[in-house]
């Protein structure tokens, strides 16, 4: 792709998928109207990175918060994700695309959750790209549930308090095979990370882009890539220090 430098791109992409409600009323539409359109950036996006060669992707798809929405808007999202599901399986084995979801999936509908595990299960063999749906999924939840298992590890003697380091408690997440994402593209012009892998974004580089989820093409993803390499990542250290470094 034009411009793009293969091995600087990020190893782990995680995006905030946002405005599919606020395009939707643009065009005088229902919000679910804009959840549907907005499917068809996340084919455009899953299909772009594969293509990419980009190892692994995350989408925020539904948070914790998002239950809070009206009843219909809910069950709708619901149904969306298990068609979505059922018509891409297919695609993702052809793709060699391994699905997983982080979150709390077990508060998802019955028919939701059984098409979730199956098609994580279908594709568990795939190892083309890693694309992960957080569903359900709220960063503080997330290292609370990991601090009950430590502390039950804790408990059983398994890991002595004095032997806790940040790996241990990355090890401890539902992210622990997944390296931590080196970009975060939010869309429609929010600057907020809400409740989105809080842990793991620690250095992660965020791009904000006024496009509405439904209207964020390939184009655009490869404009935040474009910008994305043009970054320096320090992790603490100095731009000096950082050129004596071996590659
Ligand atoms: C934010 O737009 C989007 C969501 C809460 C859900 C994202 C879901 C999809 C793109 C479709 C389903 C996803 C998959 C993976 C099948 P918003 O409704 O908060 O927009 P607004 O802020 O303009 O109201």
């Amino acid at each position: 792709m034009k411009g793009l430098v293969k091995e600087k791109l990020p190893k782990h992409l995680a995006i905030i998928m946002d405005g599919n409600g606020r395009w939707a009323r643009q065009k005088s539409l229902s919000r679910i109207e804009g959840h549907i359109k907005g499917i068809q950036s996340v084919r455009t996006v899953v299909t772009t990175c594969r293509e990419l060669g980009i190892e692994f992707l995350t989408l925020y798809a539904f948070s914790i918060e998002n239950w809070r929405r009206p009843v219909n808007e809910v069950s709708a999202l619901m149904g969306l994700l298990q068609r979505y599901l059922r018509k891409e399986l297919d695609k993702m084995l052809e793709n060699n695309i391994r699905l997983r979801a982080i979150g709390d999936i077990n508060s998802l509908p019955p028919d939701a959750h059984d098409t979730l595990i199956d098609t994580v299960e279908k594709t568990a063999h795939c190892d083309g790209m890693v694309l992960t749906l957080a569903l359900s999924y709220s960063g503080r939840d997330e290292i609370i549930r990991a601090f009950r298992r430590l502390v039950a590890d804790i408990k059983n003697k398994r890991i002595h308090p004095e032997e806790i380091s940040e790996e241990t408690l990355s090890n401890y997440l539902s992210t622990k095979d997944i390296p931590d994402p080196d970009l975060l593209i939010r869309t429609s012009g929010e600057y907020r990370i809400s409740n989105f892998l809080l842990w793991e974004m620690a250095y992660t580089e965020i791009y904000v882009t006024e496009t509405l989820w439904p209207e964020f093409g390939k184009e655009d993803l490869i404009k935040a890539l474009l910008n994305y390499q043009s970054r320096e990542r320090r992790f603490g250290l100095t731009s000096e220090q950082l050129a004596m470094e071996p590659d």
